[in-house]
């Protein structure tokens, strides 16, 4: 089971956390027993290796996001005792959480409530950091403006759609045929099935267009912004490709990992305004059943591993 679940391919330094099967916690950090970890589109990207996915210390265990239950305190950590549950995503340029331990900056981890369940609150923490990093704060989209989120049944774009309907924006969605329900039972206003329907039909209508997809589903978005719109992107666009128009911004988001953005999650769960995704649950030995799942690129929602 280990050495599917760890990589061995060369490239440049990088990655920190998730070298050691037992780790202890540092000044300012916890360990947490992990109960569930999300398997993102990042991971498989990560095991192919290659270009910013490149690693150089080995053996290298995957995972950006968790939920579990604190096991230790390290020195200068104020707020949690050992057994609470707790969930959050590892620093950038760090990973581990496919695993039944991970230690971590206890500054960037947030406490898990009750009614979510651990599979749940694992499903949320990336996902749900990066499309309110794109949305709020990078968009910074507006109540009565139209958004189009390319892949609303993704991970990010699916609580992605659910943001921007509760924020008052009109939402066009992309997807195929089978997820048209899904997307619109997040809030979807109008869903295009890209199979079937040019989406740049729908001309220079948007504010925003949120790109989940990236390669030429980014490079063909252009068409249909307003002038002074923004195109945030998180896939990237085709090797060497500039857009044509300079009335538009693009904007790549920073996705910090922080308390304050896992909270304001919880408070938009509260509020009623995000639900959890469709969740596909596997156990962590079948951790290559459900990269071949991510690879695939044809997911609803989150795919969960239940490491206990
Ligand atoms: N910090 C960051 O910058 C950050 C964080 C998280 C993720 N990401 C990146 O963001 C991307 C999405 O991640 P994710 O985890 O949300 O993805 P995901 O869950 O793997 O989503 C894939 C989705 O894309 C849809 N899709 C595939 N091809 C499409 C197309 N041509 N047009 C419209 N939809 C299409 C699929 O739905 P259909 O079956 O309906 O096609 C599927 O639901 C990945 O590239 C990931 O690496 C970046």
């Amino acid at each position: 089971m280990k050495a599917m679940l760890l990589i061995n391919h060369g490239g440049p330094e990088m990655l920190r956390y998730g070298e050691a099967p037992n780790p202890m916690a540092g000044p300012g950090e916890v360990v947490v027993d992990i109960h569930a970890a999300s398997v993102n589109a990042a991971d498989y990207k990560v095991r192919l290796g290659g270009g910013r996915y490149s690693l150089s210390r080995f053996p290298h265990i995957l995972g950006r996001d968790f939920s579990g239950v604190v096991s230790a305190i390290g020195a200068g950590v104020t707020g949690f005792t050992v057994g609470d549950a707790v969930f959050g995503v590892t620093d950038q340029g760090i990973e581990g959480a496919y695993a039944e331990k991970i230690a971590i900056n206890a500054a960037i981890i947030a406490k898990k409530p009750d009614r979510l369940s651990h599979v749940e609150a694992a499903a949320l923490a990336l996902t749900g950091l990066t499309a309110l990093t794109a949305i709020e704060d990078t968009a910074q989209l507006k109540a009565g403006q139209t958004i189009l989120i390319q892949g609303g049944a993704g991970g990010v774009a699916g609580f992605g759609v659910q943001l921007a309907k509760y924020l008052g924006a009109t939402v066009i969605t992309t997807a195929s045929a089978s997820n048209h329900l899904y997307v619109r039972s997040l809030g979807a206003d109008q869903v295009i099935d890209y199979d079937a329907d040019d989406f740049t039909a729908i001309g220079p209508i948007c504010d925003v267009v949120f790109d989940t997809v990236g390669g030429d589903v980014q490079a063909r978005s252009y068409a249909v912004l307003k002038p002074g719109g923004k195109l945030v992107w998180i896939a990237p666009a085709p090797e060497g490709f500039r857009p044509a128009r300079s009335d538009v911004q693009t904007l790549r988001p920073n996705v910090i990992r922080d308390r304050a953005h896992l909270e304001r999650m919880l408070a938009l769960l509260d509020l009623g305004a995000i639900r959890p995704p469709t969740i596909v649950r596997y156990k962590l030995a079948d951790a290559a059943e459900a990269h071949r799942v991510s690879e695939a690129r044809h997911l609803q929602g989150t795919l969960v591993l239940e490491v206990r």
